[in-house]
């Protein structure tokens, strides 16, 4: 199944490289800085047609077009992300992954994240039992503490100071601010930040955590519950000893 996923992960990639200088249909979601355009739409279409040729039973949960409703907990659902970081998309065109992950029986098997500009392919999971970045394996990041690394943030959170994200950013070596969960992914995954702290939906997560979990790191949602995979929620992700760093700040609020 991974063999197909890389497939259609580059087919997409290319589609997207060669409407880059068409005009793009942007279109705001929640006020202007929340954007979709004719591009993200398209590629989900064509990863779903993808998924139907390939296994006509499996579930769709998928940002747009109408799919974002579907739970994980029965059967194959396929969790996709066309476009994550849109408004780097248009106002960058670069800094933007697309992202797919496969849960079977509410069970997260594969996830995959990929930096379409830089041609980094990371993916992984139970199903293979490794984490890899385009061919070659990953070994997992060394389990830092809040202190010593960087830390990726969402940049509301911090200006108004929920869930005590500017103690959780002054006690950490700096935050970054990267406007695309994917890349947050990336960067925990090769050990260059040491977590992410985030309001997420579940296609931002899906594939992150699932290769966060199998290189031995943690993902919790509000009140230290795990992830509820319906509608935005907050979100952290982390080192095992980041985490405990992070959850030491309040105990009952996070
Ligand atoms: C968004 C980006 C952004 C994160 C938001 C996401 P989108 O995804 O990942 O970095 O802060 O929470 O919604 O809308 O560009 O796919
Ligand atoms: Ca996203
Ligand atoms: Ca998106």
């Amino acid at each position: 199944m991974e063999k197909e996923i890389i497939g259609w992960i580059y087919e997409a990639a290319e589609r997207i490289k060669s409407g880059l200088g068409d005009a793009l249909k942007v279109d705001q979601k929640n006020g202007r800085t929340d954007l979709v355009t004719n591009v993200d739409k398209e590629v989900q279409d064509f990863i779903v047609g993808k998924i139907n040729a390939y296994d006509p039973d499996a579930l769709i949960l998928g940002e747009e077009n109408g799919q974002d409703q579907t739970p994980i907990d029965k059967g194959r659902v396929f969790v996709i992300d066309p476009i994550d970081g849109t408004l780097n998309f248009v106002m960058q065109q670069e800094n933007f992954c697309i992202m797919i992950a496969v849960y079977e029986e509410g069970v997260g098997q594969l996830g995959f994240i990929y930096d379409v500009m830089q041609d980094e392919l990371f993916w992984g999971g139970p199903k293979v039992g490794k984490v890899f970045l385009n061919k070659e394996e990953l070994a997992a990041p060394a389990n830092q503490s809040l202190s010593e690394g960087l830390i990726g943030m969402n940049a509301a959170l911090y200006r108004k100071n929920l869930y005590h994200a500017q103690e959780i950013g002054q006690t950490s070596m700096g935050i970054r601010v990267l406007g695309c969960a994917g890349l947050d992914f990336i960067a925990i995954i090769k050990g260059t930040q040491i977590g992410y702290v985030s309001m997420l939906s579940p296609w931002d997560y899906a594939a992150g955590m699932i290769m966060m979990e199998q290189l031995g790191m943690t993902v919790i949602g509000k009140n230290q519950q795990p992830l509820s995979f319906r509608g935005r929620e907050f979100f952290i992700g982390a080192t095992q000893a980041a985490m405990a760093d992070i959850q030491a700040f309040d105990k009952e609020n996070l």
